[in-house]
């Protein structure tokens, strides 16, 4: 039996290249989503994972949640905190829900992810921490000041779980993905796109494949001296 890999949002987009990634290279994977159902059953029918649904934003759903992974398929050693949205606007137009939403998701959901099965890893002394971060959490981005915040707030996170889970073999680390092909980035607009497309020096979006790979190299055990590092891959849009 392979280890056992949780990924959230791990149905659809990056993360359900992750889950497939991560299943072909002989994990046993458990995909959660939040609320699309549909997306989650064509997702089992097409590749066999086992799907589980809980709100990454709720500490006790999430807490519960993994409790039922450990228990179908065993304790967890790789973490994928993938799960994600966006709300952008402009800061002036910025509504206090948008910033809140974002955060509940993708800041607090990176925490309720690990925090559960931290313990579990320290006692076993074994664990994959990989975190979707992004581009722009590097950088920021104009109408993005809620995602960007959670963004940079996972390298925060990672570089700091790496030196607490050092001493237990537990890697930390960061994928910053660029801009990808997926719906989050079509639901840009298009002329949006066409700009952002144009500062790509490799001069196209990047494939949810290239960042699956990323993730899989990380969980590995070759990246076992690899921890609180961020592998950046946007194309060349951004050097670090
Ligand atoms: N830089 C500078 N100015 C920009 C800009 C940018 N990147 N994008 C838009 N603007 C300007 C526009 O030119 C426009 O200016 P004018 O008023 O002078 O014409 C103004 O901002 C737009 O103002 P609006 O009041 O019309 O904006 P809006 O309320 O309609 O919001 C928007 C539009 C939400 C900003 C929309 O343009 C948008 O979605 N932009 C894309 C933001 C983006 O890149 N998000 C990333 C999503 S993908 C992702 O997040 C994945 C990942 O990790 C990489």
């Amino acid at each position: 039996m392979g280890r056992v890999a949780i990924v959230t949002g791990g149905t659809r987009g990056i993360g359900a290249a992750i889950s497939k990634s991560l299943k072909a290279a002989g994990y046993e994977v458990a995909a959660n989503f939040g609320g699309n159902e549909e997306a989650a059953a064509k997702f089992t029918d097409e590749t066999g994972i086992k799907t589980y649904k809980w709100n990454v934003a709720d500490y006790e759903a999430s807490k519960a949640g993994l409790a039922q992974v450990e228990s179908d398929l065993g304790p967890i050693e790789v973490v994928v905190a993938n799960a994600g949205i966006t709300r952008d606007a402009p800061f002036h137009k910025m509504t206090p829900d948008q910033w809140k939403e974002v955060i509940d998701v993708n800041l607090s959901g990176v925490f309720n992810t690990v925090h559960p099965v931290w313990p579990g890893l320290r006692e076993r002394k074994f664990g994959r921490i990989i975190v979707i971060s992004s581009l722009n959490g590097q950088k920021g981005q104009f109408a993005q000041v809620n995602y960007a915040a959670t963004k940079a707030g996972d390298l925060g996170i990672i570089k700091s779980l790496a030196q607490e889970g050092a001493r237990a073999n537990i890697t930390a680390n960061a994928v910053c993905p660029g801009y990808i092909a997926t719906e989050m980035v079509m639901a840009v607009p298009e002329k949006v796109r066409e700009s952002i497309i144009s500062q790509i020096p490799v001069g196209r979006l990047g494939e949810v494949d290239e960042i699956a790979r990323c993730v899989t190299f990380l969980a590995s055990d070759d990246a076992g001296f690899i921890t609180g590092s961020t592998i950046s891959a946007n194309g060349g849009q951004f050097f670090v």
